[in-house]
């Protein structure tokens, strides 16, 4: 018989609110709720900023893979929440799925463009001359991998119908979150 998989993994594009769906996702079916960047800012005592600039990004993209496979099937149910670029790089879309369920919020490029346009934190943003573009591009490069996710919700959904669509979505499956729920 298959393990229940009792993880959540929230995955998508930078702004696509995958934090604040996944506290609030977290708080409602009483699991725990880990932010993969938080996390990796915490060990490495240093901002995600900070990291792209004095060690490159693919030694952050190592921190991430290490950090995935660290994660054990058997701590307390927990929504992760996930850096957008995590399920991209070293099949770590492969693990997660292997440990959880992977939900992927789909957000159009538009409402990504307006929820980025004023960031100044995301190291990959800084330098981009038409940041509309790059959002477009990256994300057309990124989708099919996003789409390999166990499922897709739309969000441009408020938060509390995505948290809603996410519980249905969960109270239908048998290897979900919520019937792993103690
Ligand atoms: C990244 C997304 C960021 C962070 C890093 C790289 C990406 O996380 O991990 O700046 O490649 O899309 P958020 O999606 O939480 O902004």
């Amino acid at each position: 018989m298959e393990r229940e998989k009792k993880h959540i993994f929230l995955i998508g594009f930078m702004g696509s609110g995958k934090t604040s769906l996944g506290k609030l996702l977290a708080r409602k079916l009483n699991f725990d709720f880990l932010d993969t960047d938080k996390l990796i800012e915490e060990q490495e005592k240093s901002s995600i900023q900070e990291i792209f600039n004095s060690k490159g990004e693919s030694y952050f993209r190592e921190l991430e893979h290490q950090l995935l496979k660290n994660i054990s099937e058997n701590r307390f149910a927990t929504v992760f929440s996930t850096g957008g670029g995590m399920p991209i790089f070293n099949e770590n879309i492969t693990l997660m799925k292997k440990i959880g369920t992977v939900v992927f919020i789909d957000v159009p490029v538009g409402m990504l463009y307006f929820r980025l346009k004023n960031d100044v934190k995301r190291p990959l943003l800084a330098s981009q001359k038409d940041l509309f573009e790059y959002i477009k591009i990256t994300l057309t490069e990124r989708l099919p991998i996003y789409k390999q996710a166990n499922y897709t919700i739309n969000g441009s959904l408020n938060k509390s119908e995505l948290v809603e669509e996410l519980i249905r979505f969960y109270s239908q499956n048998e290897n979900s979150g919520l019937t792993a729920k103690e």
